[in-house]
C-alpha cells in the first residue's frame, strides 16, 4: 500500500508508528485479550493509558503542578461555550483577540454569558495577519485568543504579557512549539491536529479557576467536576485518548518539543519558500510576520488553476490541499506528523506545477 501524503486541516495525518502500534495492539492489548477500547474505563489496564497520557503531556509541556490537565469531549467548540458559562457574567468582561473564524465563534458564545469586548481585531485584512495586544485592560476577567488560526493560517509569534488571565484556544498548534504554560489560566485544544484522532479535548487549567465557577450550570459542564474524578466523571472517549497516549510517546521519542519545533519551522520554511520564490505565481494569505507553521495557506491565479493544481496532486499522492472556502486557494497543513520529506514532496510539486503554467 502507497500511503497518501496528507495535508488535512483536521482531522489530520498521524504518524505511521502510531498507527501501526495501535494495530499491533489492536485486539489484545497487553494480554487483556480484548481491544483497549473493549475495556472497561474503571479498569486498571485502561486506568495506566489515561494515567500514561496525563504524565506524558505534563512532562512534555512542562505544565506546573498548580494546573489540573482535563480530557473531555465535545471538541473545541464545547470549550467556546464552557468557558464563558462558568467564568462569564452579565457584571464582568471577557476581551477577545479576533484573529479569524474561530475567535468568532468563541467570542459569538460569550455573548451569551456575559459582556465582551474585542480589544484587537485583523478582520479588516482578511485576518491576514496577527493584530497589535499591547493594550490590555486590566479590569477583564479574562483575554481569549487563538494561537494558531487554521483557516487563514496565521500564529502568534510571540503572546502578550497581560495584566488579566490569558484563556486561548490551542487546537491547531498545541505541542508545535515549547509554550510557557504559566502564560496562560486556561489551555484548551481539540485533538483532530497534534494530539490524536478526534473524540478528546484536552483542557489545560489553573487550579485556582476550578472554585470560580458560575453555579448554575450542569454539573458535567462544570469544569470541578471533572477535575474531582480526574476525568472519569462519565464514560471517557477511552480509545482517543489511548491513540493520544502513543502520539505523546512518539513525539518524546522524537525528542519533545524542542526537536519538533525544529522540525515545523524547517517544514514551514520549505514550504514558504516555494511560495516566495515562485514570482507571484503562489502568493501567501498570511503577512510575513504572521504565517503559521502549522497551516501554509496560498492562492494561485484564478479558480481553474486552483482546480487543477489540487487534482494533480491527488494524482501524485498528495491529499488536503484545498483551502477553507472563506479564503479560497489553498492550504497545506503540516502538523507534526507531517514530515520534512513530506513538505520538500510537495514544495517540488509546487515548483514543476509553475513551471508548466
Ligand atoms: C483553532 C480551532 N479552534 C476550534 C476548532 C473547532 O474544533 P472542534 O471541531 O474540535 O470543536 C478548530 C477546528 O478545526 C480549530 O482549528
Amino acid at each position: 500500500m502507497i500511503r497518501t501524503t496528507n495535508f488535512n486541516a483536521g482531522p489530520a495525518a498521524l504518524p505511521l508508528e502510531v498507527l501501526q502500534k495501535a494495530q499491533n495492539e489492536f485486539l489484545d492489548f497487553k494480554g487483556a485479550g480484548m481491544s483497549v477500547m473493549e475495556l472497561s474505563h474503571r479498569s486498571k489496564e485502561y486506568d495506566a493509558v489515561h494515567q500514561h497520557a496525563k504524565a506524558l503531556l505534563k512532562e512534555l509541556m512542562e505544565i506546573p503542578d498548580d494546573y489540573e490537565i482535563l480530557f473531555l469531549q465535545g471538541g473545541a467548540s464545547l470549550q467556546f461555550s464552557m468557558i464563558p458559562m462558568n467564568f462569564l457574567s452579565k457584571e464582568k468582561t471577557a476581551y477577545f483577540a479576533m484573529t479569524g473564524a474561530w475567535s468568532e465563534k468563541a467570542l459569538a458564545e460569550a455573548k451569551l454569558f456575559g459582556n465582551t469586548s474585542i480589544i484587537a481585531s485583523s478582520e479588516a485584512d482578511t485576518y491576514n495577519h496577527i493584530p497589535d495586544v499591547s493594550n490590555i485592560p486590566a479590569d477583564g476577567v479574562y483575554l481569549h485568543l487563538t494561537s494558531n488560526n487554521t483557516i487563514f493560517g496565521t500564529q502568534w509569534r510571540e503572546f502578550p504579557d497581560s495584566p488579566i488571565p490569558v484563556v486561548a484556544d490551542m487546537s491547531s498548534d498545541i505541542l508545535s512549539r515549547k509554550i510557557d504554560v504559566s502564560k496562560f489560566d486556561i489551555i484548551y485544544a481539540g485533538a483532530q491536529k497534534n494530539l490524536g484522532p478526534s473524540g478528546v479535548t484536552v483542557v489545560i487549567i489553573k487550579k485556582e479557576w476550578l472554585t470560580k465557577e458560575n453555579e448554575q450550570v450542569p454539573k458535567i459542564l462544570k469544569y470541578s467536576t471533572h477535575a474531582k474524578a480526574n476525568s472519569l466523571y462519565n464514560t471517557p472517549p477511552t480509545f482517543a485518548i489511548y491513540m493520544l497516549s502513543l502520539v505523546l510517546e512518539w513525539l518524546k521519542e522524537k525528542g519533545g518539543l524542542d526537536a519538533i519545533e525544529k522540525r515545523n519551522s524547517e517544514k514551514a520554511r520549505i514550504l514558504y519558500s516555494a511560495i516566495d520564490e515562485s514570482n507571484g505565481f503562489y502568493r501567501g494569505h498570511a503577512k510575513s510576520d504572521s504565517r503559521s507553521n502549522m497551516n501554509v495557506t496560498f492562492t494561485l491565479k484564478n479558480d481553474e488553476l486552483t482546480k487543477s493544481f489540487i487534482e494533480q496532486a491527488k494524482e501524485e499522492k498528495m491529499s488536503g490541499l484545498g483551502g477553507h472556502r472563506s479564503v479560497g486557494g489553498c492550504r497545506a497543513s503540516i502538523y507534526n506528523a507531517v514530515s520534512i520529506e513530506d513538505c520538500e514532496k510537495l514544495a517540488a510539486f509546487m515548483k514543476k506545477f509553475r513551471e508548466a503554467h
